[in-house]
């Protein structure tokens, strides 16, 4: 005797049973679309799959008579599909036909992620201007490179109470940091050179004035008896007409003095210690340690009291060629992940991130309307709830979408759920072009994952989801939840 399988048992009831489910789902979905559609949303969703859970038994059902209107929820959508739709909501600005306006000299940005223009225009109320403009619906912007302890209207605080809408400065805490470094300007990953100078090291400044104990790191070195050849005026000893990395790469060390120390103040005598392969000495940065292309490659004068461990140090190291060898080892084996992280930020220049900058602000602006905070933003079916979220490389402007189950919203699962999104678009990293061809590499990995709006300081240094339960909580707080992703 033939026992009947089980989808033949299912097939008998799948005719009748399967309509009338339709049936009433279809009812149920037009009372439901009279309510709010963030409320609806679940419900039709669970329906919906109801409905299709009995449809997957079966390949023999009949098809729904054609005189019935098929609304769009009733289609097999996975929950990521459903909610790819739902919460699709378009903005009434589009920047590929309204370019974001920024006014200053006329510049097209066209390399960059969003449509973006510099110039003037009679009939235009730019969204952006530099200085104070007359519109007050135009955002002011601060731009300088200049140090806060030299131009105390460079201090962000000073700058948001005076009413500054975007700060661009050196402070990797400003909006829109503006810094001395970049992989196009410097040639980071230049040879080492061997060292031929009787001096153990070169300074290059100019003025012996500055806010700081420069001169006196100075003196002392000299009274500690470190054999400095100085080029600037300050303290001349030698020529100062001459190229001044092709100068540094001959001696062993290179005393990198600011002016000032400030947070994030790294001017390029910093950076073409780093392109001449010599060990910079610095006076300045008290977040210096975080500009250094690996560990140990930097040394420090934080105050007075360290001079003499450092010329201890500089002395060691000079008379241990392994061990200094092993200071400039990042020239061989290339910058640590943090270093390229840093400086892969500047592969988009500062104008274009300033347009993006203002466009991300105009968009978030409108996610705050009602037509934003009634996408469902989560979905939930048999399988369980998907929550939607969204994700853009740092320096590009277009959002990706992801979706994380509710049961896996982990860090580990929101690091492989980006990964895996960019590898499947073929995604280049930004930076790609930029960097020295030998510290490319062949693939890239995320470095960090952060929430849209935070600064690079934060982003870069001081902000990480305390644990898995930390994600969950922004993730819930936050619906359709953005993010911006650094990868290396
Ligand atoms: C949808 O189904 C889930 C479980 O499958 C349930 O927790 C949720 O309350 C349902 N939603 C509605 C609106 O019926
Ligand atoms: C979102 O909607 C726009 C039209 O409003 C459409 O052009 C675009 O393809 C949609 N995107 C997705 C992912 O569905
Ligand atoms: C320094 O180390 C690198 C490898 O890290 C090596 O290739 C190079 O020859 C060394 N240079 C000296 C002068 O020892």
């Amino acid at each position: 005797m033939r026992v009947p399988s089980q989808s033949h048992q299912r097939r008998r009831w799948s005719g009748p049973v399967a309509l009338l489910v339709a049936i009433v789902v279809l009812a149920e979905i037009s009372f439901l679309g009279r309510l709010d559609m963030t409320k609806s949303a679940t419900a039709v969703q669970n329906w919906t799959s109801l409905y299709f859970s009995l449809e997957d038994a079966d390949d023999d059902l009949p098809s729904l008579p054609s005189s019935l209107p098929i609304p769009v929820e009733v289609k097999e959508l996975s929950c990521e599909e459903w909610l790819e739709k739902e919460d699709n909501v378009s903005y009434s600005r589009d920047f590929s036909k309204d370019p974001v306006m920024v006014s200053g000299v006329d510049q097209d940005w066209s390399s960059c992620s969003v449509s973006c223009k510099f110039g003037y225009s009679a009939n235009r109320i730019p969204d952006a201007a530099f200085g104070f403009p007359s519109d007050p619906v135009t955002a002011s912007v601060l731009r300088s490179m200049e140090s806060s302890h030299y131009y105390s209207e460079n201090n962000i605080e000073r700058a948001r109470r005076r009413g500054y809408k975007v700060i661009m400065t050196t402070s990797l805490s400003s909006d829109v940091p503006v810094g001395y470094f970049s992989w196009a300007e410097y040639d980071i990953m230049a040879p080492v050179y061997p060292k031929t100078e009787d001096a153990l090291a070169a300074a290059f400044i100019s003025n012996c004035g500055a806010r700081n104990f420069r001169l006196q790191a100075l003196e002392m070195l000299e009274e500690l008896k470190v054999k400095i050849d100085s080029y600037g005026s300050c303290h001349r000893n030698r020529d100062g007409r001459v190229d001044k990395v092709e100068a540094l790469k001959r001696y062993k060390f290179s005393l990198a003095f600011e002016n000032s120390n400030e947070e994030d103040y790294v001017t390029e005598k910093f950076f073409q210690s780093l392109v001449a392969g010599t060990i910079p000495v610095v006076v300045g940065a008290p977040n210096i340690q975080d500009f250094a292309p690996s560990p140990g490659s930097v040394l420090h004068i934080k105050q007075l009291s360290d001079v003499a461990l450092v010329a201890k140090t500089m002395k060691h190291l000079a008379a241990n060629p392994d061990a200094y060898n092993q200071s400039l080892r990042w020239k061989y084996e290339g910058p640590s992940d943090s270093f390229k992280a840093l400086v892969d930020m500047a592969a988009v220049h500062s104008s274009c991130r300033l347009c993006i900058h203002l466009a991300t602000k105009i968009h978030e602006k409108e996610e705050k309307t009602a037509r934003f905070e009634k996408r469902p933003c989560k979905c939930t079916d048999k399988l369980g709830t998907v929550h939607h979220l969204y994700v853009r490389e740092r320096g590009r402007f277009r959002m990706e979408s992801i979706y994380l189950k509710s049961d896996m919203l982990t860090l580990e699962a929101l690091e492989s759920a980006v990964l895996a999104k960019f590898k499947s678009l073929n995604h280049t990293p930004i930076w790609k072009e930029e960097r020295p061809k030998s510290i490319r590499g062949t693939d890239f990995k995320v470095y960090r994952v952060y929430p849209i709006g935070l600064t690079q300081r934060q982003a870069l240094y001081t902000f990480k989801f305390k644990d898995n339960a930390d994600l969950q909580k922004y993730i819930k707080s936050h619906p359709c939840a953005k993010f911006e992703v650094i990868f290396v």
